[in-house]
């Protein structure tokens, strides 16, 4: 009865196998397509709108989905991953814009934290990215993760192409000047783009261990959606050549 029940539960795709489930998330198809050819045992849930697939990759158990763009698409997928897959450990992988303007197209930043930059309760004397109920305005993602992911990634790309920084989030793609400047001025990011604030916040309210990489395809200024569309394509399988190099090691 027991072995009919897990059994059950595992044709669901409710129970994690035995040993850890890590969670492999990013919100558009370029940077999944990689990983998802390369995954073995591929079981495909679909929950919403968003499908789930489970499978190995690099011998480990992972769950690997797309998103869809922007924040509340990201919590979702956080979520799910959690509470319907027993994620342990999440990997966000894709794309982003620079904000540190020492850093360079195809470049890596890895989180070592997130801010919400489309958070405002300054109208209630908060400062901007402070939710209310929070003392702060970063999320941080965990040390091991972190450590792991700039071993893998100097290993993929060369030390001068990695950054362990700030990522800053918002419902907003950037591709201006002045924008630019006052996310470094405000929130002293190096990176921006539209989900790892939301996924970190969520992983943060169930204590599970993040971290988001993220390839740079665009400077965020005036010329941002131009240079996005030449580039998205080598940024995003640059972060998930880093994702396949970090499971070898989990
Ligand atoms: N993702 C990639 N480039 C971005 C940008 N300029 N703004 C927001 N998200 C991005």
């Amino acid at each position: 009865m027991k072995k009919f029940l897990i059994g059950a539960l595992l044709a669901l795709g409710t129970v994690t196998a035995y040993g850890e489930t890590v969670a492999v998330i990013g919100a558009m198809d370029k940077e999944i397509n990689l990983l998802k050819s390369q995954m073995k045992n591929i079981k495909e849930k679909k929950i919403g709108r968003i499908t789930y697939y489970k499978g190995k990759l690099e011998n480990k158990d992972i769950v690997l989905l797309k998103t869809g763009v922007g924040k509340v698409n990201a919590a979702v997928g956080a979520d799910t991953v959690i509470r319907e897959f027993g994620a342990d450990k999440i990997i966000f992988t894709g794309v982003a814009g620079a904000i540190n303007r020492n850093l360079n197209i195809a470049d890596v930043v890895i989180s070592k934290d997130l801010v919400q930059h489309d958070v405002d309760l300054t109208a209630f004397g908060a400062p901007m990215g402070q939710l209310s109920g929070e003392s702060k305005i970063e999320f941080s993602a965990d040390p091991q993760l972190i450590k792991l992911a700039e071993k893998s990634a100097i290993k993929v790309l060369g030390k001068d192409k990695v950054t362990i920084g700030r990522i800053a989030t918002g419902d907003q793609f950037i591709a201006n000047k002045e924008k630019v400047q006052f996310l470094g001025k405000e929130f002293n990011a190096d990176a921006v783009e539209m989900e790892g604030g939301a996924v970190a916040q969520v992983a943060e309210i169930y204590g599970v261990p993040f971290v988001v990489l993220r390839a740079l395809s665009d400077k965020a200024d005036g010329s941002a959606e131009m240079v996005y569309s030449e580039f998205v394509e080598v940024a995003a399988d640059n972060s998930a050549e880093i994702v396949k190099e970090m499971l070898k090691s989990m």
